[in-house]
């Protein structure tokens, strides 16, 4: 038996300012995609915004439903949505951002398991590395592939 160790890469931004302009821009993109959560019971708001390889951009929002496991969440509603909207086109990158009441919160979220599984499977479809930015109004965080934020993902393509 050997004991072995990952190391997993990441970026860190002081703030969105900071970023590179093209990720930036998906941020900003994020946090417009706020306003179209529908959180009546969490009350917790998160945006999300892909990018394509022909540079469109495709928003979601987390929607909620009173049976609560039929609600989605914001990564998945957008790259559903970038799928159907633009069906073939690989996917570049993917931001978060988290709101509270409609106030942005100062510290990046985290996506889910199964979003992270869903952007595994357009990664391997795009056949390159999606960037992954995280960030709400303060710190942001920068995964250079879904590798980094789910080690050891399943995938059966
Ligand atoms: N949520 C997301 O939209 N993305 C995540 O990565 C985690 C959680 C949503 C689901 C639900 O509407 C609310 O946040 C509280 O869990």
């Amino acid at each position: 038996m050997e004991k072995r160790t990952l190391t997993i890469p990441y970026e860190e931004y002081s703030s969105i300012e900071e970023l590179p302009p093209e990720d930036r821009a998906l941020l900003e993109a994020a946090i417009d995609a706020t306003k179209g959560s529908y959180a009546p019971y969490s009350h917790f708001n998160v945006g999300s915004a892909v990018r394509l390889a022909d540079g469109s951009v495709v928003k979601g929002a987390n929607q909620e439903n009173a049976a609560y496991p039929s609600g989605l969440c914001a990564e998945r509603t957008a790259m559903f949505a970038a799928s159907a909207q633009h069906p073939g086109v690989p996917m570049e990158a993917l931001a978060v951002v988290c709101a509270r009441d409609g106030s942005l919160m100062i510290n990046p979220g985290s996506p889910c398991g199964a979003c992270r599984q869903v952007m595994s499977q357009y990664e391997r479809l795009a056949m390159k590395p999606l960037r992954i930015i995280l960030g709400s109004g303060g710190p942001v965080l920068v995964f250079t592939g879904v590798e980094s934020l789910m080690p050891f993902m399943f995938n059966d393509l």
